[in-house]
């Protein structure tokens, strides 16, 4: 097995076959995974019980609310697009679950069906975004909390969801409508790494906690935009056996939607997570909940 480390964020893995790890392996995977938040692993043949077998070492698995289900795995989550659908599925930057009081440790997602050209995955790194800014700003954002939601995506009235269930990807936003907003630590302590990540995204994060969304947005634009900017964007080039898996707590992701008329189809399954812990500048590892590959 051979595990690369790539430029920007995460480590590409080839040379293995995850359905026989072996325990060094499976020790190796784990520390990459700690470390990098995204591991790349080519060349797989998986089937949906393989998929779950693999998920399963990570911790315990999320079935997801609102997308459409596998129809003989209802822990596994239709990531699609059909030729005549517009709108895709993470279609800008975020991290999946943050609107959960426990947000998910992460997904590994499998691709299934991939259009001619396009449909890459990008991913930014969440501990280079905090790492980017200045020490005055890393101060400040140390001492915050974040409120996080998932109306505004997946409830009733959200216009995403409305267009999504047109084309039955999406459904049931009466559960979104019933969340309440968990508030996070703006900067987590990284439960398996112990190194301090950013922990706000474009997508779930409302305003910082005891702020107004006014207040909030000329900050959360700007540290969005540097966490784009200050670093190298992984464009993941999707190929027939290519399995991502990505930490939540240390990544953003964004599925380019730019293969209209084409077919896309992924398989996710989700790991459950821990409560996220602030960091307090003393970097401190614990692998919480993290059975790890052997286990
Ligand atoms: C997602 O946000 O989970 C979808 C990622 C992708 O389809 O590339």
């Amino acid at each position: 097995m051979k595990i690369t480390e790539l430029e920007g964020v995460g480590a590409e893995v080839t040379g293995v076959d995850l359905r026989q790890l072996t325990t060094s392996q499976g020790a190796a995977l784990e520390s990459a995974f700690a470390e990098q938040g995204l591991l790349i692993i080519r060349d797989q043949t998986l089937s949906e019980r393989d998929h779950l077998a693999f998920a399963a070492r990570w911790g315990s698995i999320n079935t997801n609310r609102f997308f459409k289900a596998h129809p003989d795995f209802a822990e596994i989550a239709l990531v699609g697009k059909e030729p005549d659908q517009v709108v895709n599925i993470g279609g800008d930057w975020h991290t999946d679950h943050s609107y959960d009081e426990i947000p998910a440790l992460g997904s590994i997602l499998v691709a299934k069906e991939l259009p001619d050209v396009g449909g890459e995955t990008w991913f930014v790194s969440m501990y280079r975004a905090f790492e980017g800014l200045s020490d005055g700003l890393k101060k400040l954002l140390v001492g915050l909390s974040a409120v996080h939601s998932a109306k505004h995506v997946f409830g009733g009235s959200a216009p995403y969801m409305q267009e999504m269930q047109k084309v039955a990807r999406l459904g049931r936003p009466e559960l979104a409508d019933a969340l309440s907003d968990p508030v996070h630590p703006v900067v987590v302590r990284h439960p398996l790494s112990g190194r301090p990540a950013l922990y706000v995204n474009p997508a779930f994060t409302l305003r910082f906690d005891g702020w107004t969304e006014a207040e909030s947005k000329p900050l959360l634009d700007y540290l969005y935009e540097a966490a784009v900017a200050q670093q190298k964007v992984y464009r993941l080039v999707w190929h027939p056996g290519t399995i991502a898996f990505w930490d939540n707590r240390a990544t953003w992701h964004f599925a380019q939607n730019d293969y209209h008329g084409q077919r896309r189809m992924m398989h996710r399954v989700t790991v459950e997570g821990v409560p996220l812990e602030p960091f307090t500048g003393r970097p401190h590892k614990t692998p919480v909940n993290h059975r790890g590959p052997g286990d």
